[in-house]
């Protein structure tokens, strides 16, 4: 299975993928959270990413195009993978299709999650993240066991740089501007399925694996 999730920020990408690559047997390929760990990790990668990512923009095609490539190149993503958080315009949609046709192959689905933009102000501001394995939580909605620490590994979690009121607003016009378009995009290339992402998370897996299944 080769398939992708797209959807504004706070839309649940993470939260799914996490879920779906699981129950898929697939890696979960999330860009933000390649790049996050690059910037606290203070590679070159998170450097050139760090700037457009605490404004909200999309960091330049060529750097996230080549950090894809390599990871989609390695051996655990030859069976098959979920993208979460790319392709996020359509000339990356367009170097992605490139990528597959040279390994002979194709995506299968291409998952649309959507939600409006009020519940998507009140679930980033109530966003926490683990640093140590990426998974998110929500203070009122998905609060972890223990206040502040991760379910899995007991980390602190913590506020994403991002979730800042303004830096919402402009990360939700760039996804009207850059990213929407690619809903067309792939409708046109016979790949779209779009679900609902409202609702308890077990109810949004329940209806993206049927919606997976149904493309499949
Ligand atoms: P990225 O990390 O991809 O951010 P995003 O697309 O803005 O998406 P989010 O991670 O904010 O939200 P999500 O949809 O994953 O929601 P989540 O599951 O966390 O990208 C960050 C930055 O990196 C970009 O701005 C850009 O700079 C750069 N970047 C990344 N990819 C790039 C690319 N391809 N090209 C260029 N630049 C790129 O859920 C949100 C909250 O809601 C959580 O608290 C969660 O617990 C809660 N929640 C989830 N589901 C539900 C539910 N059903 N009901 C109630 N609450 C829920
Ligand atoms: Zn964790």
């Amino acid at each position: 299975m080769r398939a992708v999730l797209v959807g504004p920020p706070g839309a649940g990408k993470g939260t799914q993928a996490q879920i779906l690559a699981a129950e898929l047997s697939i890696p979960k390929v999330s860009t933000g959270d390649i790049f996050r760990a690059n910037v606290s990790g203070g590679t070159e990668l998170g450097k050139k990413a760090k700037e457009y990512m605490d404004r909200g923009d999309l960091v330049p095609d060529e750097v996230t195009n080549a950090m894809v490539k390599d990871r989609l190149a390695r051996d655990d993503a030859a069976g098959g993978f979920l993208l979460d958080g790319f392709p996020r315009n359509v000339p990356q949609a367009e170097t992605l299709k490139g990528m597959l046709r040279d390994l002979d192959t194709r995506l299968d689905v291409v998952l649309e999650l959507r939600v409006d933009e009020d519940e998507v102000v009140r679930r980033l501001s109530g966003r926490r993240s683990c640093p140590q394995c990426g998974r998110v939580y929500h203070v009122e909605y998905d609060a972890p066991k223990t206040e502040g620490r991760c379910d899995d590994d007991g980390a602190e979690l913590y506020q994403r740089e991002d979730d800042r009121e303004e830096t919402i607003r402009h990360r939700l016009k760039v996804y009207r501007e850059q990213t929407a378009p690619l809903v067309e995009y792939y409708e046109k290339e016979g790949l779209l399925a779009t679900i609902a992402a409202t609702g308890p998370v077990a109810e949004v897996t329940g209806r993206a694996m049927a919606a997976i299944e149904g493309k499949a």
